[in-house]
């Protein structure tokens, strides 16, 4: 590691910047290992700023050819240089015309931000800083100016000439060149900036706003792939259609263009106009995709179109803002999903991929506030906090202030704040004056990390015919914050008689609830006028994201997961009752004793496969167990994965034992019989076949291995095919490894199933995945210089095996830490994200406990480590 810490960012230093751009022309003469920009800046102090400041200008690995004021050259002694900084000390006092050429090399760009070719394209990646590795510039996110781009390439190698914004020239140049001008009349942050140049293949469709602009809309594809762009395109139009009715927002430019792009570092970009997806995000055909991947794309080109008003229109002051766009963002296409798909089992799911990254995140070393107060590099804050966090706070605040109040705040933000670079007081201001709330204490959501733990306790009184609920809230120490105070927590509840009818809740001879705020250490409501002894259904639809332990016995739990009319707590209760089973049956498993019988876990997932069962999704999320990392985090500490695995596999056993007919059967009902369709029921048909599958085949067992290949064999799509082979992946049987082969042969020409395929072998539980998976990454099939096939081995591994990455030998982190050592310098924003899966080191049993801290070590002692890299250790260890 680095001799000493690098000087962090702070949100308290932020300052004005001391100069304003208004217009950025630039100009591209792209060739792959020397491209020539040239940036001609319309500039002017600060009126905010300091008035006798120096110019001080951004750059990463950058090679100045020239500078010039007003078209005069600067002079060697009038600047000062180096590939981070131009910095001009006494630049003009009024406004001025800076131009500046650079030269780039963007073959070479391995790091894949600013400039970089992707195959035989060229692309780009400017947020949050890449836009500095392209020219020196002002590159933070309160600079707003308006682009035009020029873009010069071979028409052979690049007939496809794309910016930002509307196209507004292009012409033929000599030596077989061709260029083209595009101008983006919205002022914009660098970060939105883009530019994509190649021969791509089209797919084109149109859509008329509201208020009747039409606008062409492009999906950018290799060439041959085109027929797999329709259900993005299909996704576009229904984001735009859904953001104008819910949100009243329209779109603003005369072309709005998504790019498919083979090498990206995460998932896709909502540059102006110009967003820019991992392919993994866009293609999809059903030959080719699972219904995971059509709903994967909906969601995502929804998010990044949704940014064209929060984030774009809208975006942030400072980098602390991240949560500002993307907190937002992720609510709005939760929101889009849950009115296109199930609500319900939107809910769910989003709720368990929060709890297992970002609770995870909460716990450990690397826990941070919704909003920062420090960073050392912001790339490695692009994480389930900012993002599902900052979303679970949209989705409270809207439920604490009812609807109404919210929409009209969402109206207000738009309106005020248009063109404008933000804070999060400017956004929850807004809400404070829709709703008349005093919101000041609403603002510990974004600057107090850790998960709030509730404990509620219920209490009967028959002959007062009352019905108290009592809470108390804490929040542990996290890094840097070792107090905390109470947060307001929207408790939304429910009391269930013993009809399952919800009881009418009267407080204080007042018609009550259902939302109550809980702002302090400990709440206490006493329901009056309850004739007999109801149930508590607390958190209804998760109405904050907190940890909850409760009083409420197995038989409560068990009438809820029967009856209750919310649709997440009957989910949830039946979750609970197996989440208790799992922690004492791991107690067991790490004891030598023998595991408890809980027949009633058996009788109420049976439920789910029960004929007369209509809403699959939903009961396949019934079906489906908590994860070994829901068990993980609920035992908190001296955390030993293999028990875990042991006691969650013996469950499995169990139910296939009990259930096994009722599994048969329901697999057999929900045979595929029509053409594949990627629509939410027949997806919940496949979800619940693959669950009653899963829990046939656990442990091995012959019959079920048996249907699995044969699912397998006889699939008609991708999601019964990659679905069965994921089945088949958990234990050592023949047919797994034939079924491997044959997906090779198979599929071997398409990187994104042979991606699958890595994905499914590094999360088998089996010992000798490890061994397998250093095996594949040294097959000429893998390849280190694209993101997407090193997420899918080693990411994978760390992220999706529990058992294997936590070998209790240690092979497994130092393997995890040796790639993330190797990438550093390539790509040192994939090497960080891949010791995402330290994140819970410290929770570990001592034994692993010790290995973990031994690979990191190792790595942080590891010379030149990226501010990336580095910044990830350091919190890791410290
Ligand atoms: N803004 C992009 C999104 O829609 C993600 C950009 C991620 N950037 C990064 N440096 N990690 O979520
Ligand atoms: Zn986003």
């Amino acid at each position: 590691m680095r001799a000493e810490d690098p000087r962090p960012v702070r949100l308290a230093d932020y300052r004005p910047s001391d100069f304003l751009i208004d217009e950025v022309h630039l100009d591209f003469d792209l060739e792959p290992s020397a491209t020539r920009v040239t940036a001609t800046l319309k500039m002017r102090p600060n009126p905010a700023g300091d008035a006798g400041a120096a110019l001080s200008l951004d750059g990463d690995e950058l090679k100045l050819i020239s500078a010039a004021i007003d078209g005069a050259p600067l002079a060697a002694d009038e600047l000062d240089v180096s590939p981070s900084n131009l910095r001009i000390a006494n630049p003009p006092r009024g406004p001025f015309e800076l131009t500046i050429v650079t030269e780039i090399d963007p073959a070479a760009n391995t790091r894949l931000m600013g400039l970089y070719r992707s195959n035989a394209s060229y692309t780009t990646q400017c947020e949050a800083e890449g836009f500095r590795r392209i020219t020196y510039f002002l590159d933070r996110p309160d600079v707003l100016a308006v682009y035009t781009t020029r873009v010069a390439g071979p028409k052979d190698e690049t007939p496809v000439l794309l910016s930002n914004g509307n196209l507004v020239e292009q012409g033929e140049l000599d030596g077989g060149r061709h260029f083209a001008v595009w101008h983006d009349p919205h002022p914009k942050p660098s970060y939105l900036f883009a530019l994509v140049a190649g021969d791509l293949g089209v797919v084109e469709d149109s859509f008329t706003t509201v208020g009747g602009r039409g606008v062409a809309l492009k999906v950018f594809v290799e060439h041959g792939k085109e027929d797999r762009a329709l259900h993005a395109m299909e996704s576009i139009k229904a984001s735009m259609k859904w953001d104008e009715e819910v949100f009243g927002r329209e779109y603003d430019l005369d072309v709005f263009m998504v790019v498919a792009v083979s090498h990206f570092n995460m998932g896709a970009m909502e540059n102006k106009g110009l967003n820019v997806f991992n392919d993994k995000y866009v293609l999809a055909s059903p030959e080719t995709a699972t219904d995971g991947d059509y709903a994967n794309i909906e969601a995502i080109i929804a998010h990044e179109y949704f940014h064209n008003w929060t984030g774009n229109r809208i975006t942030c002051r400072d980098w602390f803002q991240l949560c500002l766009k993307e907190g937002l963002t992720v609510f709005r296409d939760q929101e889009f999903t849950s009115d296109r798909r199930s609500r319900p089992v939107k809910r769910i799911s989003d709720v368990r991929n929060l709890r297992a990254l970002q609770f995870a995140e909460d716990a450990g070393p690397l826990a941070h506030p919704v909003r920062p107060q420090i960073y050392h590099e912001i790339n490695n804050f692009y994480t389930p906090t900012v993002y599902e966090k900052g979303a679970e706070v949209i989705r409270m605040l809207k439920v604490w202030i009812g609807d109404d109040a919210f929409r009209a705040g969402m109206d207000l933000y738009f309106d005020r704040h248009d063109g404008e670079a933000c804070t999060i007081e400017q956004f929850v201001a807004c809400f404070a004056e829709t709703s008349g709330r005093d919101l000041t204490q609403w603002m510990r959501w974004y600057g107090q990390a850790g998960t709030p733990e509730v404990i509620a306790r219920t209490a009967y009184d028959a002959s007062a015919r009352t019905f108290t609920v009592e809470a108390t809230q804490k929040t542990r120490p996290t890094p840097g914050q070792p107090t905390k105070q109470p947060v307001v927590i929207p408790l939304v509840l429910g009391l269930v008689g013993p009809d399952g009818a919800d009881v009418d809740l009267k407080v204080g001879g007042e018609k009550a609830g259902p939302v109550f705020t809980f702002d302090r250490e400990t709440l206490r409501v006493v329901f009056e006028d309850v004739a007999e002894r109801p149930v508590a259904s607390l958190f209804r639809n998760f109405s904050a994201p907190v940890k909850l332990s409760s009083d409420l016995t197995n038989d409560d739990l068990l009438f809820l997961a029967a009856r209750d009319s919310d649709p997440f707590n009957r989910w949830q209760a039946l979750q609970t009752v197996a989440l208790r089973h799992l922690v004492q049956s791991t107690d067991a498993v790490r004891e030598g004793r023998s595991i408890a019988e809980e027949p009633r876990i058996a009788e109420a997932v049976g439920r789910a496969f029960a004929p007369d069962e209509t809403d699959c999704a939903y009961a396949a999320q019934v079906a489906s167990l908590p994860s070994e990392g829901d068990v993980a985090r609920e035992i908190g500490e001296n955390v030993d994965p293999e028990a875990i695995h042991r006691a969650r596999s013996e469950l499995k056993g169990r139910l296939r034992d009990s259930l096994g007919d009722a599994l048969e059967a329901a697999f057999e009902r929900l045979a595929e019989t029509g053409p594949y369709s990627p629509d939410p029921a027949s997806a919940g048909r496949r979800a619940l076949k693959v669950a009653a599958l899963d829990l046939l085949a656990a442990g091995g067992a012959r019959t079920g291995v048996e249907r699995a290949h044969g699912l397998y064999i006889s699939a008609g799509n991708m999601t019964d095919r990659v679905m069965s082979l994921q089945v088949l992946s958990l234990s050592a049987t023949p047919e797994r490894e034939e079924a491997l082969a044959d997906f090779a042969q198979r599929y071997g020409d398409d990187p994104l199933l042979m991606d699958k395929w890595f994905l499914i072998q590094a999360s088998s539980p089996l010992p000798d995945t490890l061994d397998r998976v250093e095996a594949l990454m040294a097959a000429p099939t893998f390849d280190m210089k694209n993101p997407n096939r090193v997420r899918s081995l080693i990411g994978a591994f760390g992220a999706a095996n529990p058992t294997q990455f936590n070998r209790p030998d240690g092979r497994g982190y130092a393997f995890v830490a040796g790639v993330a050592a190797e990438l550093n310098t390539s790509n040192p924003q994939v090497a960080a994200r891949l010791l995402g899966s330290f994140r819970t080191w410290r929770a570990l049993e001592p034994t692993r406990r010790a290995k973990a801290e031994h690979a990191l070590r190792a790595l942080a002692s590891t010379a030149d480590l990226s501010p990336d890299v580095a910044d990830i250790v350091r919190r890791a260890l410290a």
